[in-house]
């Protein structure tokens, strides 16, 4: 007998859609706001939305979650973070190579006792959730048993979820090096065991070129080749002492981005974190190629890395895709809201604000498409997967007391991205099942 479908269920209030890139178009053309707006939600899909008083008559004895002051939207999508870095975040001093050997590593060498690896992969995933991140893109450990874990977790969680197996094989402690063939080899068999199971991608994951021979980055080259349907993420052009490495490691390559281009590590589905410190060739070879890139905002001002030129890469005639990414542990902090807040800041810094359209946009949709997933996740559209937050909009007395002189739904959102921390995420499905509920709530 086939399965009985889901019952459809909907939820009630503000909702917020895009309809287009707000870097492209003014931000009022670019959402779909509706003041009493309905999300009906069956199979785990977003069946229809629109305004209550138009859809609601189409599902006569519906079931109705009905929420005020609040807004109901896309969950958020953390385009770049390290689950194992968890245990390390929040850790004091060095900048970016001192805080690899000195924090990550040592942290991230535990990864290949299991127990370890799911316990942190659990927690990790229920402070997503409790922070509305539904989907994220996610570096492992060298340890194939850290990408099992990992795995195991979000698809018990019926979570879409990219992840992969660190590559690295050299300028590391042993404890975490494989070898190029090695590399390839248990990438290769956790890609036949884990992509495409339930919602989960698998990703090519070379660590970045400092700790990666030739050899390995031409394994990584061929095995993304062999598995087009894969995404591939690495670091680039995070701190300057990192570039001037690359620069002495590979003096035959044209700059940091020329590495990766020489394996054939680069193009749509290639996810480069960082990109702070790119030369106009890089920044032509990425938009050209249709690359991504994810803009990690508090990792780059706690690790002291630099500003990203969000203006010239974004905001601009040809704009390359950005994330939104937290960077855990560099990053230093799970709430997405911290995470725009301290995009903001750096925005500021270069004499550039970042509207809260482009800043929740990027956060949802523009990571999506960053992972090549904008057709089914990041947006509030029918046949789109139900992953939903509601966001609550006055979370806290400080929040509640702001709003009462607020005179429109920008400035609402700007509020939230500016002081509204977890207690904001009232509800957060997966997949149309609720996942979290704000205790409170
Ligand atoms: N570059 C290479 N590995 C890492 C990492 O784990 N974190 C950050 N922030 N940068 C890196
Ligand atoms: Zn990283």
């Amino acid at each position: 007998m086939p399965a009985a479908p889901d019952k459809l269920f909907a939820l009630r209030g503000q909702t917020l859609s895009f309809r287009s890139d707000p870097f492209r178009t003014p931000p009022d053309a670019a959402v779909s706001h509706n003041q009493d707006g309905l999300v009906v939600i069956g199979g785990g899909k977003i069946v229809d939305v629109g305004p209550a008083q138009e859809v609601l008559p189409r599902y006569p004895g519906i079931e109705v979650e009905s929420h005020s002051d609040a807004i109901i939207m896309a969950g958020f999508v953390d385009c770049h973070v390290h689950y194992p870095q968890l245990p390390v975040i929040a850790s004091y001093g060095e900048q970016l190579l001192e805080w690899l050997n000195k924090y990550t590593f040592p942290a991230e060498s535990k990864f290949g006792d299991y127990a370890h690896a799911r316990a942190t992969a659990e927690t990790f995933l229920d402070v997503s959730i409790e922070n509305g991140i539904t989907t994220s893109s996610v570096y492992c450990t060298t340890h194939p048993e850290s990408v099992d874990a990992f795995f195991e977790a979000a698809h018990a969680r019926g979570m879409c979820m990219a992840a992969g197996k660190v590559m690295m094989d050299r300028n590391g402690p042993e404890s975490l090096c494989d070898t190029a063939e090695t590399g390839y080899r248990d990438s290769k068999a956790l890609i036949e065991r884990w992509h495409g199971q339930g919602r989960l991608t698998y990703t090519v994951t070379p660590r970045f070129a400092p700790t990666s021979t030739s050899a390995q980055l031409e394994a990584a080259g061929a095995l993304w080749r062999e598995f087009p349907t894969t995404l591939m993420q690495t670091h680039i052009s995070e701190s300057i002492y990192e570039i001037e490495w690359v620069k002495e490691l590979y003096p035959e390559a044209p700059d940091y981005l020329g590495v990766y281009e020489t394996y054939g590590l680069i193009g749509r589905g290639a996810n480069f974190g960082h990109a702070i410190h790119l030369t106009e060739r890089e920044i032509a070879r990425l938009t050209e190629t249709g690359s991504g890139i994810s803009h990690c905002p508090t990792s780059n001002t706690f690790i002291g890395s630099g500003l990203f030129d969000m203006q010239a890469l974004r905001d601009c005639d040809n704009p390359i895709r950005v994330g939104m990414a937290t960077d855990v542990g560099g990053g230093s902090s799970m709430s997405m809201f911290s995470t725009i807040k301290s995009s903001y800041e750096i925005c500021q810094l270069q004499g550039y604000s970042l509207h809260p359209a482009k800043a929740f946009y990027l956060a949802t949709l523009g990571s999506a498409e960053v992972l090549r997933m904008e057709d089914r996740i990041g947006n509030l559209a029918p046949g789109y997967d139900a992953d939903i937050i509601v966001i609550d909009l006055k979370s806290k007395p400080l929040i509640d007391y702001r709003m009462r002189f607020v005179y429109d739904l920008w400035e609402a959102l700007f509020i939230q991205m500016i002081l509204a921390d977890e207690r904001a995420i009232r509800a957060t499905f997966v997949g149309g099942k609720k996942l979290h509920q704000r205790a409170s709530a």
